[in-house]
């Protein structure tokens, strides 16, 4: 059966990610990604968080359990990726859920600028074979925006120095979410 945009979203990641690498969660929300990202690097690797919210930063360290020292996770947006890691630190992978933080506030959401601050950031540090996977959720207010940003951004970079795929299952109901993944050549 083909994979739902975050079930393809961690293949992509699988793929890329080795144990020793220091990789983004830019949105920890519930910290499923964390998690998933945390146990990807192993003891040797590292993941910066990005949140707003203490909710989330709470949820995720609970997630994490022990799993906790592979981790730096900031109570700060992702647009402060720039001031928090050096731009010389090599980072292999990234993730992206946008939107609102499921079964809590939905006026907490991210937001167009931000996002492309950190996404420029992000492709800043890639490695080469790097991947940065974003998972663009547009059905509130506000998200349409941010979908139209994001997909401008993406398509415009320069095919010479990455690929960039789209992921969608056009023929669902609602606001089926939009996977898209930048790889560095
Ligand atoms: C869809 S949820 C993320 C779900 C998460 N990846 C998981 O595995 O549970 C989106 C999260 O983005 C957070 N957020 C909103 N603005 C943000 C920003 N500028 N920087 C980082 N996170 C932000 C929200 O607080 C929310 O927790």
């Amino acid at each position: 059966m083909l994979q739902t945009a975050l079930q393809f979203s961690h293949t992509l990641l699988q793929e890329v990610v080795q144990q020793g690498d220091q990789v983004i969660d830019a949105t920890i929300g519930n910290g499923y990604d964390t998690r998933f990202l945390a146990e990807l690097v192993g003891e040797t690797g590292h993941v910066y968080g990005y949140d707003v919210q203490e909710q989330a930063r709470q949820a995720t360290i609970d997630r994490l359990g022990d799993l906790i020292d592979r981790t730096t996770l900031h109570l700060s947006g992702h647009q402060t990726i720039d001031a928090t890691i050096p731009v010389d630190l090599p980072i292999q992978a990234a993730i992206f859920n946008l939107g609102y933080l499921p079964k809590s506030n939905k006026q907490i959401i991210t937001l167009p600028e931000t996002t492309q601050i950190a996404m420029e950031a992000i492709l800043e540090r890639l490695t080469a074979g790097g991947r940065m996977v974003i998972v663009i959720y547009y059905g509130h207010d506000g998200g349409e925006k941010e979908k139209h940003q994001v997909l401008h951004y993406c398509k415009t970079l320069p095919q010479e120095q990455f690929s960039v795929l789209s992921y969608q299952f056009i023929n669902q109901r609602g606001n089926p979410p939009i996977l898209i993944c930048v790889e560095k050549k």
